[in-house]
């Protein structure tokens, strides 16, 4: 078995933080989201990887490196053009082999990782496998519907009026039988080889495609509010750890779900878990609440701080109101000025957004 990870794309709807760096390498709970997929593929006994990559390849190399950080060997696969997901799996055909693989889309985050997914389709005679979830907003998403008993009638991508709520989790496991659909397939309207197109292609043509209904819960991490929202879900997870570099004063309350990373400085400081402060950031008469990731090099004093992701390098000092909800790029700085007439003065990246 292989792993195929796709970590092309622009990343448009997290504009501006994918001006200048790939979406899939935005820290959740201080880890990569595409180290996470590493971690899933690994921990589910699989370590030949291929890495799709488009134009933000030389800093998905230079962060990855060859993948022996976490024991498995990465390959590159460049796709010249956003083509679509099905057209990723033809440029791959060769690093594939006909192997069996899985295909991890380097943006999705799921719950309790793809082990017991892998055995299942390494037991039976599927020719693929895929994975739904039951969600509120399916139009976002490919569609599948099931017929009564269970097995997939048709698959549709991003339907504006959607057959059932069961979204395509972007984690896929096909055997050699997908490079006939890759191949057959045309074109969407919108211009992609769809991966849905292909697994419908798999279906009409008496191959076996089984629909694996998901429980736990599973983040697109497409917009701020889904890095948000898959930030919270990932830090209830981890074991929380204070590293034996890190200094917390007396003067500081830090609950036991909280982890501290290297060299990090807590000083007269209350923090409240799950959360997690990267390595020497230091967090300076401030509150820092729950489900909240301050990545590496910061600078806290003075502030409030909840259910946030702050990027590394960055500074947020003497803020009045409690900072909540916010998404904070790398080498940021929010500060109070003291200068009149007093107001509120802004450097914002395009595309940015400012809630005052
Ligand atoms: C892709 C797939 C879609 C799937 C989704 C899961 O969409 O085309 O079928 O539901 O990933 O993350 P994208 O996020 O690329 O728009």
């Amino acid at each position: 078995m292989k792993g195929l990870i796709l970590s092309g794309g622009k990343g448009t709807r997290l504009y501006p933080l994918t001006y200048t760096r790939a979406k899939q390498l935005i820290p959740v709970a201080n880890k990569p989201v595409l180290v996470r997929v590493i971690e899933a593929i690994h921990d589910a006994g699989v370590s030949e990887i291929g890495v799709v990559v488009g134009h933000t390849a030389p800093e998905i190399q230079a962060a990855l490196g060859n993948g022996s950080r976490w024991d498995v060997s990465l390959t590159y696969i460049q796709q010249d053009r956003p083509d679509g997901l099905a057209h990723a799996v033809k440029i791959a055909r060769e690093f594939l082999n006909d192997e069996p693989f899985v295909m991890f889309l380097g943006d999705n985050v799921i719950e309790g990782g793809i082990s017991q997914l892998i055995r299942d389709f390494a037991e039976n005679e599927w020719n693929s496998q895929i994975v739904l979830k039951a969600v509120d907003n399916a139009s976002a998403y490919g569609v599948a519907k099931l017929r009564a008993d269970g097995s997939i009638e048709a698959l549709v991508e991003k339907p504006e009026a959607p057959p059932s709520n069961l979204a395509l989790v972007g984690i896929y496991m096909f055997d050699k039988h997908v490079f006939e659909a890759v191949d057959a397939i045309r074109p969407s309207a919108r211009g992609e080889y769809e991966i849905t197109d292909a697994i419908q292609w798999l279906i009409d043509h008496g191959h076996t495609v089984f629909p694996h209904i998901h429980r736990g819960w599973w983040i697109d991490t497409g917009k701020p509010t889904d890095m948000l929202e898959a930030n919270s879900h990932v830090l209830e997870e981890i074991p929380p750890c204070i590293a034996a570099s890190a200094r917390i004063d007396t003067r500081s309350v830090v609950d036991s779900r909280v982890t501290v990373q290297e060299g990090a400085k807590i000083v007269n400081s209350i923090l409240r878990g799950p959360t997690v402060i990267g390595q020497d950031t230091l967090i300076e008469n401030s509150y820092i609440g729950p489900f909240t990731s301050i990545y590496h090099n910061c600078q806290i004093r003075n502030c409030e701080i909840e259910r946030s992701i702050i990027l590394e390098n960055s500074r947020v000092i003497d803020i009045e109101r409690t900072l909540r909800d916010s998404l904070i790029g790398r080498n940021a700085s929010v500060k109070r000025s003291a200068e009149k007439p007093s107001g509120i003065k802004m450097n914002l990246g395009d595309h940015s957004a400012l809630w005052v």
